[in-house]
């Protein structure tokens, strides 16, 4: 890991790191002190649908002692989009602009943030991503490796959009991306959320940029995987393929 060149980042205004938490006891303080010590000038918001470990109260706790700690308390496990959806909210009701989103387990490592945020200054969305030059997976089984690339090329393919690492989950938007996206129609409930907003920021003309980050396999605690958000992803992004494909055509032929 390499010490940030840079610290600050107030010329972008106020930056929110979101992390949605289910179930991530044993990560939920390292993640955050890590978040507090890599660019000390942003805040935290913990969004927590009622872990069963007590993740929320170990954040809770945290709040108490740092100011720049936010915990949002979610009445259930209603997935990873959901929770975004509402931290985002919570970030522009509260004067953030930047939102970023990181997961809980380590695999988004906050040392590697001010790589976002400096892509922010030319950009409205910042990915962080695994395939592009630089960019790595450390200790991902084979078959999560395929999965992941396998869906993020079928997505670029479908969808048309230049991106190489569309299911990503590291990221910084600024606050009027996500305003102008059309975040109050986003249905998406599992991690094709990610796929959803990276083609809404595209297809909205906003300005995406990739930087390579290195992406760390959990050490503690479970993935939420499951084969129900690998369908939810599957069928959304060929409806939305679909979609897109078929307005093209019609749009030509009205043109004609
Ligand atoms: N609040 C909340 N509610 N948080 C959730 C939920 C939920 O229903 N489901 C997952 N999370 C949190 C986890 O606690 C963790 O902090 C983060 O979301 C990511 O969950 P993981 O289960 O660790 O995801 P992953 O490692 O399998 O997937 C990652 O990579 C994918 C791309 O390959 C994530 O970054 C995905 O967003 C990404 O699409
Ligand atoms: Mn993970």
């Amino acid at each position: 890991m390499t010490a940030p060149l840079e610290t600050s980042f107030a010329d972008l205004g106020k930056v929110l790191v979101i992390i949605p938490t289910y179930n991530e006891i044993e990560n939920v303080e390292r993640i955050v002190s890590r978040v507090r010590a890599a660019v000390p000038e942003v805040h935290v918001l913990v969004a927590d649908d009622n872990s069963p470990d007590g993740t929320g109260e170990v954040a809770d706790k945290m709040a108490a002692v740092d100011g720049n700690v936010h915990v949002m308390h979610r009445k259930g496990k209603e997935g990873l989009g959901a929770a975004y959806l509402a931290g985002f909210r919570w970030g522009i009701d509260h004067g953030y602009d930047v939102l970023v989103e990181m997961d809980a387990d380590g695999s988004h490592q906050p040392e590697e943030l001010y790589r976002l945020l400096g892509g922010l200054r030319g950009a409205d969305l910042v990915l962080g991503s695994r395939w592009v030059p630089g960019g790595r997976v450390v200790n991902w089984p084979k078959s999560r490796l395929l999965l992941s690339r396998g869906g993020s090329t079928y997505s670029r393919l479908m969808l048309g959009v230049p991106i190489r690492d569309v299911t990503g989950g590291y990221r910084a938007f600024r606050k009027e991306t996500l305003l102008g996206l059309g975040m109050d129609q986003v249905a998406s409930a599992g991690y094709c959320f990610q796929v959803d907003l990276a083609f809404r920021t595209v297809s909205n003309g906003f300005k995406v940029a990739e930087v390579p980050i290195t992406f760390v396999e959990r050490e503690h605690g479970a993935s939420k995987m499951s084969k129900n958000i690998v369908f939810e992803a599957l069928w959304r992004v060929t409806v939305w393929g679909t979609q897109a494909r078929f307005a093209k055509l019609t749009g030509r032929k009205k043109r004609r």
